[in-house]
């Protein structure tokens, strides 16, 4: 049986040796910088384990997984223009190593370049692939959209949250599963029990993504630590803060959301104080654990050969556990 380590090797290898484009280097570099960094690939190693489960020829899954990998980073690429965010993976990020125009263009032929990588799919599946594919690129955009909407709203309710987080990162994690399955020739029932089990991880690991952003160790994390604060990103710990923080300390969290002006460093410390005084990190943390666990019940679900599933719930428990 393969080994996870050799399917990243083999992801690797895919992504080092292909070429998304040369001249003009502007457009090009920035994709070679970005696919470059050291991102988990968990998209594509998901991809990757799920067609294992039902072929040991998991090599014509590859091109498929690349093609999520760098639609992945081309949201990144997008996201961190959104979000003012001035660190990826440890390392500046494109628009702020080079500008905001050449990280929109970059992003924009990244996009190209995954639908060139999608078309290696075989015949009998690429119309089913690419439908499923633009819808979840389409639901990102839309996730993307209302996680900016929300930035200027305070009364966002932890389901328009969990919705919204659905949209701009479970359905990527899903459809990363649900590849590896159809390309490999999974029936119906079992690609709709992957799809599942990646959107209710994927909620998992969001939750876990916004709790990061504040407890992150920031030489580990490889983002700035405090970005979601900074911005009144409605995360599930500002949600929840608002929700249990009463009289004075309602009071203090309502004035530094409403402050314009103020010393970043200050903002982040005295709202993640406010989470500390209201237990904010267990309750996210009790959160993350639920989603993961539905996750983990459709994996259970699917009629394979428990062995075969080892490497794949295991690195699940990873994700759960991860810190960057
Ligand atoms: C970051 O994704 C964006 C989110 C959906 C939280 P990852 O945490 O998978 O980022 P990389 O690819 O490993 O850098
Ligand atoms: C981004 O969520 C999800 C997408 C890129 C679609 P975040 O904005 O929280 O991701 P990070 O923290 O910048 O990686
Ligand atoms: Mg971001
Ligand atoms: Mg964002
Ligand atoms: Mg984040």
């Amino acid at each position: 049986m393969t080994t996870p380590d050799q399917l990243l090797q083999a992801l690797q290898t895919e992504i080092e040796q292909n070429n998304y484009g040369d001249q003009p280097a502007e457009l090009y570099e920035p994709i070679r910088y970005i696919m470059s960094l050291s991102g988990k690939r968990l998209r594509p190693l998901m991809t990757l384990m799920a067609a294992a489960l039902y072929t040991d020829d998991w090599q014509k899954a590859l091109k498929p997984a690349h093609a999520v990998e760098v639609f992945h980073n081309f949201t990144l690429m997008h996201d961190d223009i959104m979000d003012c965010a001035p660190l990826r993976r440890g390392q500046p990020t494109v628009h702020e190593k080079w500008n905001a125009n050449i990280a929109i263009l970059s992003g924009d032929v990244m996009l190209v370049r995954a639908y060139d990588l999608l078309l290696d799919v075989e015949g009998n599946h690429i119309k089913r692939v690419l439908t499923r594919f633009n819808d979840t690129a389409a639901a990102v955009c839309e996730g993307q959209q209302l996680d900016m909407n929300f930035e200027t709203r305070w009364d966002v309710t932890e389901a328009e949250y969990l919705n919204m987080i659905r949209l701009k990162t479970s359905v990527l994690l899903g459809f990363a599963l649900e590849l590896g399955g159809i390309v490999a020739g999974a029936d119906k029932e079992a690609t709709t029990l992957l799809y599942q089990a990646g959107v209710s991880m994927g909620i998992g690991f969001q939750l876990k993504d916004d709790l990061l952003d504040v407890y992150g160790d920031p030489a580990r994390f490889g983002k700035q630590v405090g970005g979601d604060i900074i911005a009144n990103k409605k995360t599930f710990l500002l949600i929840e803060a608002l929700e249990r923080a009463k009289g004075l300390t309602r009071k203090q969290l309502d004035d530094w959301l409403d402050e314009k002006d103020f010393d970043k460093e200050e903002k982040v410390k005295t709202v993640t104080d406010i989470y500390d005084s209201l237990k904010i990190r267990t309750f996210t943390e009790q959160k993350i654990t639920e989603h993961f666990d539905q996750g983990f019940d459709c994996l259970e679900r699917l009629k394979v050969d428990p062995t075969r599933k080892k490497p794949l719930l295991s690195f699940v428990h990873q994700l759960v556990e991860r810190e960057n």
